[in-house]
């Protein structure tokens, strides 16, 4: 496993983190027993930083984390996150920041998470959604960094807004963040023009989700596979969505003929090729998806004329308001 420096935190985390949304709901059924064993192998492999929310299974997700970690002697780095109180998912230009992010609110649901976690101080912790509109006040991470100051967590990261990534360029320049969590991967190219190079400027450490498109990417599905109801994806890909996320991940598949890369291999290394990416975040569901996914990090860099040509896929879809 190689390592990168997490931007201003000075944290030396895995390249390849492990993302704990389907070990705790929304993924389908989903054995603890299997979360464990992932949790353990992503571990003796060398992964130290994990990605979890409150809401993943209502603290399931952070409950089984901290479990394992009472178990291991390795340092693991964990960032979590919270949501805003109750309103519209991702939050309306029209919500008031201080109804949804309101300092008793915070202190409350950061309290939940360290039980959960079973932790006076969280490594991490994570604004789970934003909107532009309250660059104008950003009132709840003047809170964050409080709770910083107070010894209850170590860094303030935000969870982008999946419609408006670039909301929390602002932010990082004015230096509230320590941390960004985006989307980047073959498909999702757009924070190359300016989130990446202004994490790199600001020295903000960047955490990358979905790098799979939420497992398409790694080329194991048919166009007319069927998600089952529990598994999110059911909504996501629902339509023609699935049959044509497939048939572009088979042009990319066409690509990398003879590059020697599998699908996954190809979705990680691309990621892995931007200098402002720290670690990515990949979902792992097994032991098997731990390994695999780990080892990429050790493969040679990918070549610039692969890189290139992967450009080519960039898909800039546009949000799927009604799907997640
Ligand atoms: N708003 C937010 O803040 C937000 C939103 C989304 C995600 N996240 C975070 O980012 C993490 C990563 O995103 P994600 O889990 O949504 O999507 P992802 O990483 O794009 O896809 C993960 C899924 O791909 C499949 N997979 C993983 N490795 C594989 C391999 N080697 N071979 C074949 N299949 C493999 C697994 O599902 P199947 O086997 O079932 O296909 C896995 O659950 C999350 O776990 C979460 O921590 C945050």
């Amino acid at each position: 496993m190689k390592y990168r420096i997490l931007g201003k935190t000075g944290i030396r985390v895995s390249e390849i983190g492990f993302g704990a949304w389907a070990i705790g709901s929304h993924w389908g059924a989903q054995n603890v027993s299997d979360s464990v064993e992932a949790l353990d192998k992503a571990i003796d492999l060398g992964m130290n930083f994990i990605d979890t929310a409150l809401v993943y299974g209502n603290g399931k997700s952070e409950q089984i984390i901290s479990e394992v970690l009472k178990e291991r002697s390795e340092k693991v780095v964990v960032a979590t996150k919270i949501p805003p109180a109750d309103g519209p998912w991702p939050p309306s230009p029209y919500c008031n920041v201080e109804e949804r992010y309101s300092e008793k609110y915070i202190r409350t649901a950061v309290d939940t998470c360290r039980k959960n976690l079973d932790t006076d101080c969280i490594d991490m912790l994570q604004l789970h959604t934003w909107t532009r509109a309250w660059n104008r006040n950003p009132k709840p991470l003047d809170i964050l960094h409080k709770l910083k100051s107070e010894g209850i967590i170590k860094h303030v990261g935000i969870s982008t807004p999946e419609h408006d990534q670039n909301a929390l360029i602002y932010l990082m320049k004015e230096g509230y963040l320590d941390t960004v969590q985006l989307i980047y991967n073959i498909f999702d190219q757009e924070p190359a023009a300016e989130l990446l190079p202004v994490a790199l400027d600001a020295n903000v450490g960047v955490i990358v989700r979905v790098a799979f498109d939420e497992g398409i990417l790694t080329g194991k599905y048919t166009g007319d596979h069927l998600f089952p109801k529990d598994d999110f994806r059911s909504k996501y890909f629902e339509g023609d969505r699935l049959a044509r996320a497939v048939a572009r991940v088979e042009a990319i598949r066409k690509d990398i003929k003879g590059s020697g890369y599998t699908m996954p291999q190809t979705a990680l290394k691309f990621v892995l090729s931007h200098p402002a990416v720290s670690t990515v975040i990949t979902g792992i569901r097994n032991e098997d998806q731990a390994s695999g996914n780990i080892e990429v990090s050790d493969m040679p860099d990918m070549p610039e004329a692969l890189i290139k040509k992967l450009r080519r896929h960039i898909w800039l879809r546009s949000f799927w308001y009604n799907g997640k």
